[in-house]
C-alpha cells in the first residue's frame, strides 16, 4: 500500500513564519494563492502585466512581478505553464533567489526533465493536486479536499519533507490524503494517463465512433449523445464504484455487448503501441517533442484544435445544446 499522509502528519508552523510566493496566476495558481491565505499564511503572488494580474488583484492580492516574488519569498510555487517555466525561471527568478529556498511544483515535468537548473541549496518539493485548480479551490472553501501526490527531489533545509506535507495541508490537500510519490513516477504516470486515456486515447474513441455511425448515415444528433453526452454518466459510476461497479449498474446487454467489443477494440496491438506511447515518455523523447513543438508556436496543437472547432462533431454539439437542455 502506498503511504499516504492526512491532516494530522502536517504541521502549519513548518511554513507560518515564511513568505509563500506564487508565480503565475493561472488555473493552479489562483486556487493555491487563495487556499494558501485562507490557511493563515503570507503570500505573495507574482504576475507578469495580463490577465493573471487582473485576477489577483481582484483577489486582493497586491500587483507583484516575479522578480519582486523571488527576492522576497522563502517558498516558491512555480504555477507557470511546463514549457514557459524555464524561461521565467531563468530571467525573472533564478537571479533573485537567496540561499535555502524551497521550490514547489505541481508537476514534476520540469524537474524530471531538467528543463530548469535549481540550486543545489535549495529544497525542491512536489505538491500535484489530482484535479483542476477550480476543483482545488472549491473543495477547500466546503471543508474538504482533493487528493494530491507529494515527493521530495531535495533537501537542503533538512525539514524539506515536513514544508512539502505543510504545503500539501495549506492547500487543503491533505484532508483527502496525499500519496507518496516521486517526481518521476509522477511524471511519466500523469503523461501516460493524460495521453493514453484521459486526452488521448478517450477522445480519438468518441470521434471514430461518432464518424463511423454518421457515415452510415445515422443522425449526428443522435451519435453525439450517445458517443459523447453519455461518457459522463460511465465516468461519474467509474469514479463513485470503480470498473467492476461501474458493470454492476449497466444492463445485461451493455455488460454482453462490452464483454465482446471491449476485448476487441483494445487489442493486443493497442497494447503494444501504449507501450510505445509509455517509453517515449520515460526515454524523454515525449519531452523533446514537446519542448521543439512549444519553441516553434505549437503548430501541431493548432491545427488539431482547428480541426476539431470545425468538425461535423463539434458543430453538432453546438447546435444540440442551443435546442436540448442536457
Ligand atoms: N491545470 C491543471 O489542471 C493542473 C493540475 C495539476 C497540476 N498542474 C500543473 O500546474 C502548473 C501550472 O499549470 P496551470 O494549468 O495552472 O497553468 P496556466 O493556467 O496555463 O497558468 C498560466 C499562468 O502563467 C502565466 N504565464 C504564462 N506565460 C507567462 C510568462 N511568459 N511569464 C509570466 N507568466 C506567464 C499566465 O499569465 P497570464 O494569465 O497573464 O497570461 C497565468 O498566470 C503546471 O506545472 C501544470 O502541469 C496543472
Amino acid at each position: 500500500m502506498a503511504s499516504i499522509y492526512y491532516d494530522d502528519d502536517a504541521n502549519l508552523d513548518q511554513l507560518q513564519d515564511l513568505n509563500i510566493g506564487v508565480i503565475g496566476y493561472g488555473n493552479q495558481g489562483r486556487a493555491q494563492a487563495l487556499n494558501l491565505r485562507d490557511s493563515g499564511l503570507t503570500v505573495w503572488v507574482g504576475t507578469k502585466e495580463g490577465k493573471g494580474r487582473t485576477h489577483a488583484l481582484a483577489d486582493g492580492f497586491p500587483a507583484h512581478t516575479p522578480e519582486e516574488v523571488a527576492a522576497n519569498c522563502e517558498v516558491l510555487a512555480l504555477l507557470l505553464p511546463d514549457e514557459v517555466l524555464p524561461y521565467v525561471y531563468s530571467v525573472s527568478v533564478e537571479p533573485y533567489l537567496e540561499a535555502h529556498d524551497t521550490f514547489v511544483f505541481a508537476h514534476g515535468f520540469t524537474v524530471r526533465h531538467k528543463t530548469l537548473r535549481l540550486p543545489d541549496d535549495a529544497d525542491v518539493v512536489l505538491v500535484a493536486p489530482t484535479g483542476p485548480g477550480r476543483q482545488l479551490r472549491s473543495l477547500f472553501e466546503e471543508c474538504k479536499g482533493l487528493p494530491a501526490l507529494v515527493a521530495v527531489e531535495q533537501d537542503a533545509s533538512g525539514v524539506a519533507w515536513q514544508r512539502c506535507l505543510a504545503y500539501a495541508k495549506a492547500v487543503g490537500c491533505t484532508r483527502a490524503g496525499v500519496i507518496e510519490t516521486t517526481f518521476e513516477e509522477e511524471t511519466v504516470t500523469d503523461l501516460f494517463c493524460e495521453q493514453a486515456v484521459l486526452c488521448g486515447g478517450m477522445p480519438e474513441l468518441i470521434k471514430a465512433s461518432f464518424d463511423i455511425l454518421v457515415d452510415k448515415g445515422y443522425q449526428p444528433e443522435l451519435a453525439y449523445i450517445s458517443c459523447l453526452k453519455e461518457v459522463k454518466l460511465i465516468c461519474d459510476l467509474l469514479f463513485e464504484r470503480g470498473i467492476h461497479g461501474m458493470r454492476s449498474a449497466i444492463s445485461n446487454t451493455a455488460k454482453f455487448g462490452s464483454a465482446l467489443a471491449g476485448p476487441e477494440i483494445i487489442d493486443a496491438s493497442t497494447r503494444y503501441r501504449l507501450a510505445k506511447v509509455l517509453q517515449a515518455i520515460e526515454s524523454g523523447k515525449f519531452a523533446r517533442q514537446f519542448i521543439e513543438e512549444a519553441a516553434q508556436g505549437s503548430p501541431a496543437v493548432h491545427e488539431l484544435l482547428l480541426t476539431e472547432r470545425h468538425s461535423h462533431l463539434a458543430r453538432t454539439g453546438a447546435k444540440l445544446s442551443q435546442n436540448i437542455r442536457f
